[in-house]
């Protein structure tokens, strides 16, 4: 089992097939898909087929969201970290897109904070990358404010998939000036 990062209070690993449960406890919430296109999913199965997903990605690409468990109890809380996209957004395509998402019963408790930064640092000092960018619905006030903490900025405000969304970006070189 790889684990890319650890933080104070979390590791963040490969996805395993045993995260299927918690996986699906998230994404069949539908206050977890408000912001996401409001499809939460139907099936265990289907929760299954989003892992074998991101395992082709972490084989393809090299990177994929990685699971996110707490260290205090063991438990699987979501996913987070870097993903990169190949299609177009925006006008702009090959780009590390940082995201994350939670179960309920983990929100505010900072950890989506937590694990954007390792994502963001792992982005700069392991894969080199010299940006990274981040999109959120323009109501998804949390998430924003978790992209902004993390370093990155507005850049501007776009249409995805008939939603209005902010694209934001850090540059490695911002990054280093903040530490
Ligand atoms: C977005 C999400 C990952 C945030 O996780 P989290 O662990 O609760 O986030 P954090 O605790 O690190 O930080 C959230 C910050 O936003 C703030 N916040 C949360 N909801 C807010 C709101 N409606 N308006 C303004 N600020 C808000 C919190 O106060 C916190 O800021 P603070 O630390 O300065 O107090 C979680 O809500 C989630 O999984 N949502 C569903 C999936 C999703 O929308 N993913 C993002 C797609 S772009």
């Amino acid at each position: 089992m790889k684990i890319y990062a650890e933080t104070k209070r979390l590791i963040l690993r490969a996805l395993l097939a045993t995260d299927a449960p918690g996986m699906f406890e998230m994404d069949s919430d539908p206050e977890v898909h408000l912001y996401l296109g409001n499809k939460p999913v139907k099936s265990i199965a289907q929760s299954e087929a989003d892992i074998e997903f991101i395992h082709t990605q972490y084989r393809e690409n090299g990177i994929g969201r990685w699971a996110v468990i707490e260290k205090e109890t063991g438990n699987f809380v979501g996913w987070s970290g870097l993903k990169l996209i190949k299609e177009t957004h925006n006008n702009h395509s090959n780009y590390y897109d940082l995201g994350y998402r939670f179960s309920k019963r983990y929100w505010g408790k900072g950890y989506a904070t937590e694990t954007a930064i390792a994502a963001r640092d792992y982005g700069f000092n392991i894969l080199q990358l010299n940006e990274i960018i981040g999109i959120a619905d323009v109501n998804n006030l949390g998430s924003i404010h978790v992209l902004e903490k993390t370093g990155l900025k507005r850049i501007s405000v776009f249409d995805y998939q008939g939603i209005k969304h902010h694209w934001m970006r850090i540059e490695k070189q911002s990054a280093i000036i903040r530490l």
